[in-house]
């Protein structure tokens, strides 16, 4: 387990997420840039059960979300990682992904997904992962692409049009 508390990208140090990293969770859920094509802003007291709900997905599975600094000045560049969830009622295991204004655009998504991905498939042995993004969120399906994740088909989640990629080792 330690093997995947944290790690480090080219550009990026991740550590798993901890109680510690609340301050900096607020500050981006409440980033309506961010939030936009995340179900909207978050209340603080929403973004502590979101965390609480994380923090027990990693004792319950061994693995979730990382937040991620860049190396030269320790920067939160956002959060990223692995989830259980429900499509459609399957149980599949999510990518996930959200950084801060400032960085996007410089391939930082892709490069936090590829590394998740190496974890996934080379540590945990998990055999397929999903990604799914609202229809509108042109830069996460271009990052599911680059991943090599395939389209698989379009689906409806917290009532909202959302498309469904997958890929498999
Ligand atoms: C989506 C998100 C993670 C992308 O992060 P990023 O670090 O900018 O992604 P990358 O730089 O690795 O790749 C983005 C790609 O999308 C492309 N892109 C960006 N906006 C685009 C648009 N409107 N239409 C088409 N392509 C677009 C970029 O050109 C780039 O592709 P390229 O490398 O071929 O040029 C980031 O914008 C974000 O955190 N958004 C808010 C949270 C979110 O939506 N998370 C995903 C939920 S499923």
């Amino acid at each position: 387990m330690h093997l995947i508390e944290t790690f480090t990208t080219s550009r990026l140090f991740a550590e798993r997420l901890r109680f510690q990293h609340l301050n900096e969770l607020y500050r981006m859920h409440q980033n309506t840039q961010v939030m936009a094509t995340l179900g909207g802003v978050r209340s603080d007291e929403a973004t502590r059960l979101f965390i609480l709900n994380n923090l027990n997905h990693w004792q319950q599975y061994g693995f979730g979300l990382w937040v991620f600094r860049d190396k030269v000045n320790h920067q939160f560049v956002g959060r990223a990682g692995l989830r259980n969830t429900d499509v459609e009622g399957m149980s599949e295991i999510e990518l996930a992904y959200a950084l801060m204004t400032k960085f996007w655009g410089k391939g930082l998504a892709t490069e936090m997904g590829e590394k998740i991905l190496k974890v996934s498939f080379e540590v945990l042995n998990l055999h397929e992962i999903v990604c799914f993004t609202l229809t509108t969120n042109k830069a996460s399906q271009r990052v599911m692409e680059k991943l090599g994740f395939q389209y698989e088909r379009d689906i409806i989640h917290a009532n909202l049009p959302y498309l469904l990629y997958r890929l498999k080792v």
